[in-house]
């Protein structure tokens, strides 16, 4: 269990999971889908049974199984415990053991909330490169959390394709350049690029740049609205939402969200980072520095030790300088 102290949050952001659920391995370790042989003939030779097997209207049972699954209940859930044990399984082959799973969110949240936004009730939402994740608090504990299927990468490739562009080329651009906002640009704004298959630099407008990426950045908006909405706080979070992960860092994306949310919103990056520099502070650094603060209140607690006091800043210093080594 996660030590429960005065400060941080509660809940181990672990989800228990019944035998039934447990993955089985094939002959070689690797883990595989619990489902892709059950209740299967052992003479039937069909592949694994994909979504087009069964249509809504078959039979109600089946209806209900196939809405699930659409859904991305049971079997996405089954997935998602395989790919976390497949993680697992290739740290244990580097040599290394895992003390503790820790869903991202959460540990990015040790990183940036404080304990007022965390007890009056606030969204943490880090818009990662592949996903964005959503997780909501009140009353000091974790409420709902999503991870949402699209990030920045999804505006860069946006960009790569709106402008011939290679996919180097088009996150260059989107880090010096991009904007969530077009109306914020001056039209006489220009940047300068290398397009698929010309030899010359390219000019085009700076504002066509920024709405090419505001559909993606109002995108991600939106299923955040959405998903706040299922959490049941789209309307009354006195906390705000604290955006953090390296997507977060598009210019105009927290305006867009202010404008778009209607809540208090605000970047959060890791802050007391003892002995690392300033790049670590940035808000793409929150998980990572996140999971450091984890593991060592983990093991202060299972040391029998207060949570937090100058021995943890020496024992975080220690794991700070032991990651360090392997850079
Ligand atoms: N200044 C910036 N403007 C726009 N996007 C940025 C900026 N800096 C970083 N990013 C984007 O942030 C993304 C990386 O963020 P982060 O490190 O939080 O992702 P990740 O944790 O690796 O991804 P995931 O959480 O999905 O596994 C990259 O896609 C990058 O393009
Ligand atoms: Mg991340």
């Amino acid at each position: 269990m996660r030590p429960q102290t005065g400060s941080g949050l509660r809940g181990n952001g672990r989800h228990p999971r019944p035998q039934s659920e447990q993955p089985r391995r094939d002959r070689g370790g690797s883990l595989r889908p619990r489902d892709r042989t059950r209740g299967r003939d052992p003479g039937d030779r069909r592949g694994p049974r994909g979504l087009g097997a069964e249509r809504p209207g078959d039979h109600p049972r089946r209806s209900a199984r196939l809405r699930r699954r659409r859904a991305g209940g049971r079997q996405g859930c089954r997935r998602h415990v395989t790919a976390v044990q497949n993680v697992v399984k290739c740290v244990h082959q580097a040599g290394m053991s895992v003390e503790d799973l820790v869903v991202q969110v959460l540990a990015s949240a040790e990183a940036v909330l404080n304990d007022n936004e965390l007890e009056l009730g606030v969204a943490l939402v880090d818009v990662g490169g592949g996903t964005t994740d959503v997780a909501l608090f009140a009353d000091g504990s974790v409420v709902h959390t999503a991870v949402l299927p699209v990030g920045a990468i999804h505006v860069t490739n946006d960009v790569a394709i709106g402008l011939r562009t290679t996919l180097g080329e088009a996150e260059m651009l989107k880090v010096n350049y991009g904007h969530a906002i077009p109306a914020n640009i001056p039209r006489e704004e220009m940047v300068e690029l290398h397009q698929i298959g010309q030899d010359r630099v390219q000019v085009v407008p700076r504002r066509h740049l920024a709405e090419i990426i505001a559909p993606r950045a109002r995108e991600i908006l939106d299923m955040v609205r959405l998903e706040m909405r299922r959490g049941g706080h789209d309307g009354f979070l006195p906390g705000g939402i604290v955006f953090t992960g390296g997507g977060c860092r598009l210019l105009g994306f927290t305006e867009a969200a202010q404008s778009l949310l209607d809540l208090p919103v605000r970047i959060g990056a890791p802050g007391q980072t003892i002995g690392m520099s300033d790049q670590v502070a940035g808000p793409a650094y929150a998980t990572a520095v996140g999971l450091l603060r984890w593991g060592t209140k983990l093991r202060h607690h299972a040391n029998g030790h207060a949570p937090v006091g100058a021995g943890a800043s020496a024992l975080y210093t220690r794991t700070v300088r032991w990651i360090k080594d392997f850079f």
